[in-house]
């Protein structure tokens, strides 16, 4: 049976649990005829144990996408084993406790520094890394959280998501003459790891409740990686710079 990635080669971050997104979108990629690799952080053996899981072998190379010589490293060793790239995922987001939660008034710069790091400038610094292995027709897709609105808890991730959103259309921009897409999938809450982490977290799940006009599983990663697999795929050809959003439909809702 064919595949919409037959033959494609993807480099997917983000594999932490089975609940991660991107494990999802790892194991739709693979059933779509992709050869997938992933990285891992913040160890190898982690990631490793999860890609058991996968519906076929991945190879895991460990990134921090914070590290430079990491970055620096990363496109060689994809070469040995890829040769190159038609899609890259990046499934990335991390902020200090003090920067989430309810205390958006007294978190400190540095908190807030780590954050955009992590979550937003990485995009580019990840994108740039695998920009010697792809060419005309690749394309790269990341996750955000609807960044438009103040949401409950989720303070200084908001802003890291806006600049994330925004740096994704100044990558489009810019890597437009080359043929690389870059888009973003716009996601509902999914009771990740990250998700876990921010404290008061299932207050910003219960809008789904009420809100969401499609019903809304958070334990369900699944729609949000066959978005991810739809935008890696030729089925975009000519979309970039976009936010699809896989969210039930909440982000267009008025109350
Ligand atoms: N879970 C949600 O409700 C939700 C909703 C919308 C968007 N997202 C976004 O989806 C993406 C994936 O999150 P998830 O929900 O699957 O959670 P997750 O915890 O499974 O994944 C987050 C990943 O970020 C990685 N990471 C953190 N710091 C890193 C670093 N320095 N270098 C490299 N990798 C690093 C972790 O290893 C982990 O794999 C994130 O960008 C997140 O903000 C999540």
């Amino acid at each position: 049976m064919s595949g919409i990635l037959d033959g494609k080669r993807i480099l997917i971050t983000g594999v932490l649990m089975e609940s991660s997104i991107a494990f999802h979108a790892a194991k739709l990629a693979q059933e779509q005829g992709a050869e997938v690799i992933l990285t891992a952080f913040p160890r190898p053996t982690l990631t490793e144990r999860i890609a058991k899981k996968l519906p076929k072998p991945a190879k895991v190379i460990e990134l921090d996408v914070t590290n430079q010589e990491h970055l620096d490293r990363l496109a060689g060793l994809v070469k040995d084993e890829l040769g190159s790239l038609d899609g890259v995922v990046h499934s990335i987001g991390f902020a200090p406790q003090d920067a989430l939660g309810g205390n958006f008034l007294n978190t400190p710069f540095e908190s807030v520094a780590t954050a955009m790091h992590v979550s937003a400038f990485s995009l580019k610094s990840l994108t740039m890394a695998c920009r010697p292995l792809m060419s005309s027709g690749a394309a790269v897709v990341g996750l955000t959280f609807d960044a438009q609105f103040a949401w409950p808890q989720y303070d200084w991730m908001g802003p890291a998501k806006a600049a994330l959103e925004a740096t994704s259309r100044y990558l489009a921009r810019d890597l437009g003459k080359e043929g690389i897409r870059c888009n973003l999938v716009s996601a509902g809450p999914i009771g990740s790891m990250a998700a876990k982490s921010i404290p008061g977290f299932t207050d910003l799940a219960d809008v789904w409740n009420t809100r969401s006009p499609l019903e809304w599983n958070m334990a369900d990663p699944e729609p949000t990686g066959r978005a991810i697999v739809a935008l890696l795929s030729d089925w975009f050809p000519k979309t970039t710079g976009e936010i699809v959003h896989v969210d039930g439909g909440v982000h267009m809702m008025g109350a």
